[in-house]
């Protein structure tokens, strides 16, 4: 057992570190290093099966509960999840949401203002539509390591095999 002196700088190590890893998450969309912290393992399976399971921190919690309330209708798709593992989700989302307050009306990362403006300028509009990426929502095509949350230029590859 601590003493209870020991126990409070413990804790107060602890707090600093959560401190720092929340932070680092929400502020990863503007933040020069774009590595994003996916360690809830449901999410990375239940939310990665059809396509990579994306950043929590790259949409606003209003656009996640959107996404999660609409799951049975998923882009032309059914994700529905049984309930307690929906709340599961819905909640590590929505602890790693972004600050964009505002709803994206199609629901999709791929649409947001940043998103756009990161990507229109580096890509080349006939490599969104060539086959070995086929819609931006497939950003493992670019981003090597997008399966671990990883979107660092280093990681980048564009089809055809440049690295950048
Ligand atoms: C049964 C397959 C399937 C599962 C499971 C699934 N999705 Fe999707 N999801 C899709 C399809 C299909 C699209 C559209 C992809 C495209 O446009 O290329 C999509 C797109 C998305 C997008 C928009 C991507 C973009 O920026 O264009 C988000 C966000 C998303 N899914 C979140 C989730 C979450 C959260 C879960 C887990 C609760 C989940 N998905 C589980 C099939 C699935
Ligand atoms: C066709 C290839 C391609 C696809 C698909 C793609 N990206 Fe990108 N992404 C890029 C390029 C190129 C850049 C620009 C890097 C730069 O400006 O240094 C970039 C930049 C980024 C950045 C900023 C990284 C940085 O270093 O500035 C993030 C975050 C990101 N993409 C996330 C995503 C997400 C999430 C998806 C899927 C929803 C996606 N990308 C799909 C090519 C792609």
């Amino acid at each position: 057992m601590l003493e209870q002196g020991n126990r409070r700088r413990f804790d107060g190590v602890a707090w600093a570190a959560a401190v720092v890893l929340a932070t680092a998450s929400v502020d990863a969309a503007t933040a020069g290093d774009h590595r994003y912290l996916m360690n809830d393992p449901t999410y990375r399976t239940e939310c990665g099966s059809c396509h990579v399971a994306y950043p929590p921190a790259l949409l606003g919690a209003g656009t996640w509960r959107e996404i999660m309330r609409g799951l049975d209708r998923h882009f032309g798709t059914d994700a529905s999840l049984p309930a307690s593992t929906e709340a599961q989700v819905r909640a590590f989302v929505e602890a790693g949401a972004g600050k964009d307050s505002a709803v994206v009306p199609t629901l999709r990362i791929s649409d947001t203002k940043w998103f756009r403006k990161e990507h229109r300028r580096e890509v080349d509009p006939s490599v969104w539509k060539s086959a070995a990426v086929k819609s931006p929502a497939n950003c493992g095509a670019c981003h090597r390591q997008a399966d671990a949350g990883d979107y660092d230029e280093r990681s980048l590859r564009l089809p055809g095999g440049e690295s950048r």
